[in-house]
């Protein structure tokens, strides 16, 4: 008779002390396999963890014999009895530590080759490996761990909005296009030939339709889709908590925010963080920080000197500051003096690497009592401008300075990227810190000199400041937005914003952006419709959920916390996809291709 799988007393790691005597029945892998003096141990893995199997010549012969045939990854089903395990071979970390299960009968229910890499928490096979064989890769523990901590995490999140009077409701995945700044994927449609969906990019537009429908508050844990190119915390396909309410002003979607994440910081991790979190202006990031989202668990701020910098005598300095918008900003490390002239010469070549010309440094020091620069562009200084130096950028004896000086849009990008690594190359980053931080204040617009257009920062629905208003008529560049995001350690969790709920500015906003009044009505004439009946005013916020996982999981990479993700070239390398497809299904479409040839090597 096999034995009954479905009738399992409990889960592996599940069977401690107060199991022993005790028959069970357990279902589960072959995690590994040890011969010990004519004894068979096995530990026998699930989704909970490991329990020892094992299996005595003596008294289970029929077992034993079977259990001998045994490989990794087999899947068996057991009965057998509970013991304590021997004094001195108790593992008092687990619970299913202080027993063993005495096996009398066993099934194999299927086997199993050799997998391509070990089933074991920490392994350095090539994750493109990995991802092909994902189903294996998923049954490691720490990918266990990940994917049920974002079940969790998913469970309380509706739980909490549930309880705040949010209602959960599906919106659609074939649609048209819902810009938030990448490329679409887009979905031909067979019935009405030459026409496509587009996947959401999210589901901007449709929450705020559900905003004119009276829903109030609307909540969605969702699918996006974006064709953007990808990077360590992107996939092409993601997931959003997305939600959407009704006569609020931007502190009342914060709020709410500020409760969701300390409720799942308490229950995911047990950790208190206190709301409110700090707020910062878009303008005070960008010129402290050189990035919209700052990581403030280190200090390594940003300090403007081209005010001195103009009176050295040193011609990177002075070519920048003759530059439109050209500036000299520098970043103060302090005790950095010590830093070898290795360490130095890395960072100066992996900055030439992010695009900069170099690095100009000074080594801050003393000598007879006054302060002097050293190495680097020391030679520029005389004491005078030295001394103003130190005062502009707050530098003591000890400490380093390290300078940038181009367009501020470049120096930005340079010492944001400078403080990072500078920060973890020196470890200054504590650990067990969670800085979240709301950033706000965005400007309505970013101006493109290459195409002499203006892009929304965050997307065109989002409303300009009241007193700002004004500005779309003369200098939209200056308008600054109701937008604001959430960043946590440096990392942009999640973005939203009050949205236009007049027609009249939807319209205004669309203008700048370069849409005729015939694209508006092709592209948007449904929202513009729809804002002519009675929208309320509104605003929401979608917090990227896999970038949420990651962080509280603390998983390397954002694959980690999907089940089956794509590769950076946004392929899966188990089922293939994207693929080729038969020519009937291109001739269903009225799909003819076009793929150039590949270009000879
Ligand atoms: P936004 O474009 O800022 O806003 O997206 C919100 C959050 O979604 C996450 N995210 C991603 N996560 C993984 N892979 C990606 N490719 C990816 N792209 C974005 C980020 C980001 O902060 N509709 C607006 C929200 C609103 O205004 O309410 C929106 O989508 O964590």
């Amino acid at each position: 008779m096999p034995l009954p799988y479905n009738q399992r007393t409990t889960y592996c790691a599940e069977v401690g002390a107060d199991y022993v005597g005790k028959s069970v029945l357990l279902c589960g892998w072959v995690h590994n396999r040890r011969d010990h003096g004519g004894m068979v141990f096995i530990d026998l893995r699930d989704r909970t963890g490991l329990v020892q199997l094992k299996f005595n010549p003596e008294t289970d012969p029929g077992a034993h014999t079977i259990a001998g045939r045994l490989r990794s990854e087999f899947c068996i089903c057991v009965r057998g009895h509970v013991a304590a395990r021997p004094e001195g071979l108790a593992n008092p970390n687990l619970k299913s530590g202080m027993i063993e299960v005495n096996v009398h009968e066993i099934d194999i229910l299927s086997e199993s080759p050799t997998p391509r890499f070990p089933i074991e928490e920490n392994i350095d096979a090539n994750e493109e490996l990995r991802l092909e064989y994902r189903y294996l890769d998923l049954r490691r523990t720490p990918m266990q761990k990940a994917l049920i901590t974002r079940h969790r995490i998913a469970k309380e999140i509706r739980d909490y909005f549930d309880d705040h009077g949010f209602y959960e409701i599906e919106t659609p995945f074939l649609t048209k296009s819902t810009p938030e700044g990448a490329r679409d994927f887009l979905v031909p449609s067979r019935v009405i030939p030459g026409t496509f969906f587009a996947l959401p990019q999210s589901p901007q537009l449709f929450k705020q339709l559900l905003m004119m429908s009276g829903f109030d508050r609307y909540i969605q844990i969702v699918r996006c889709f974006r064709d953007e190119d990808l990077r360590a915390d992107r996939q092409p396909e993601f997931t959003q908590l997305d939600l959407e309410m009704s006569f609020v002003q931007a502190i009342d979607v914060q709020n709410i925010i500020e409760g969701l994440i300390a409720r799942l910081m308490k229950k995911i991790l047990g950790v208190e963080v206190k709301p409110p979190f700090p707020r910062m202006s878009y303008d005070q990031a960008m010129a402290e920080y050189g990035i919209d989202r700052p990581d403030t668990r280190y200090d390594l701020r940003i300090r403007d000197v081209s005010a001195v910098a103009k009176r050295c005598e040193f011609n990177v300095f002075l070519d920048a500051l003759a530059k439109p918008d050209g500036c000299v900003r520098c970043i103060r490390v302090p005790g950095g003096a010590e830093m070898t002239r290795k360490e130095i010469d890395t960072l100066t070549e992996d900055m030439k690497g992010i695009g900069a010309g170099g690095l100009p440094l000074v080594k801050v020091a003393q000598e007879n009592g006054a302060v002097v620069f050293q190495t680097g562009i020391a030679k520029f200084f005389n004491p005078q401008t030295t001394a103003e130096m130190c005062a502009a950028s707050g530098a003591q004896p000890g400490d380093l300075l390290l300078f940038a000086a181009d367009r501020v849009a470049n120096v930005c990008k340079y010492l944001s990227w400078l403080r990072e690594t500078v920060a973890k190359r020196r470890n200054l980053i504590p650990a067990n810190q969670w800085n979240f931080l709301w950033v706000q204040d965005f400007p309505m617009f970013e101006y493109n000199e290459e195409d002499g257009r203006h892009y929304a920062v965050h997307h065109p629905f989002t409303a300009p400041r009241d007193e700002d208003l004004h500005l779309l008529d003369t200098t939209p560049a200056k308008a600054k937005a109701k937008a604001y995001d959430i960043v946590l350690n440096g990392i942009e969790l999640g973005g939203g914003s009050i949205r236009i709920h007049r027609t009249e500015v939807q319209q205004q906003v669309f203008k700048i952006l370069h849409l005729t009044p015939e694209e508006q009505t092709a592209k948007f004439g449904f929202l513009l419709e729809a804002l002519r009946y009675g929208p309320p005013p509104h605003g929401g916020i979608a917090l990227g959920l896999d970038r949420m996982v990651m962080l509280f999981t603390g998983a390397a990479s954002i694959r980690d916390v999907f089940s089956f993700p794509k590769t950076a070239r946004a392929y899966c390398p188990m089922t293939q996809a994207p693929s080729p497809v038969a020519q009937a299904q291109l001739d269903e479409l009225y799909l003819r291709l076009n793929v150039p040839a590949k270009p000879a090597k």
